[in-house]
């Protein structure tokens, strides 16, 4: 049996635990993405490295590995991040039809780089891969939520409906 750490809540390792059980046990390696999920939700959007230590210790698989999925996939965030994420796609599609210019409206507008954090921590705007949404696009993930065919003020009013 693994050690379970304290990070390692009741409720999480039942979410984790969900996931492991749809693969065999020698696949159960395979719940790395959802398992790193469910810990970058619970702490408030980032992954530490004591949490992915921990979900290695877990999955029984090196902590590199987890550090390579973790580093590979644009959703996982590896430092505090504002209450909210808006992760704009940078994609060709996304380019093609204004997402810079939604960016540079952003950066602008809320005094943020993409990266960074507004000052009041209610934001963190992010460059993104293709979101898969490139018929509507430029596209911007809001949190877990969609939004296509954007525009600048489009973007505000989602922007300014954010606590
Ligand atoms: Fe932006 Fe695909 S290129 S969603």
């Amino acid at each position: 049996d693994v050690d379970k750490s304290e990070l390692f809540t009741p409720e999480i390792r039942e979410a984790i635990d969900a996931h492991i059980a749809k693969y065999p046990p020698e696949w159960q390696q395979s719940a790395v993405m959802p398992a790193l999920s469910i810990l970058q939700d619970a702490n408030g959007g980032w992954l530490t490295t004591e949490l992915m230590d921990d979900l290695a210790a877990y999955l029984d698989m090196p902590s590199v590995s987890v550090y390579e999925v973790a580093t590979f996939y644009g959703m996982y965030d590896l430092e505090p991040q504002g209450r909210h994420k808006v992760c704009v796609c940078n994609s060709i599609s996304c380019l093609l039809n204004g997402s810079e210019e939604l960016i540079e409206h952003v950066e602008h507008k809320y005094g943020v780089k993409v990266g960074e954090t507004t000052a009041d921590g209610r934001f963190t705007l992010k460059e993104v891969e293709c979101l898969g949404a490139c018929r509507d696009a430029p596209a911007v993930l809001l949190d877990k939520v969609y939004h296509e065919k954007l525009t600048p003020e489009s973007l505000d009013r989602l922007i300014d409906g954010l606590e």
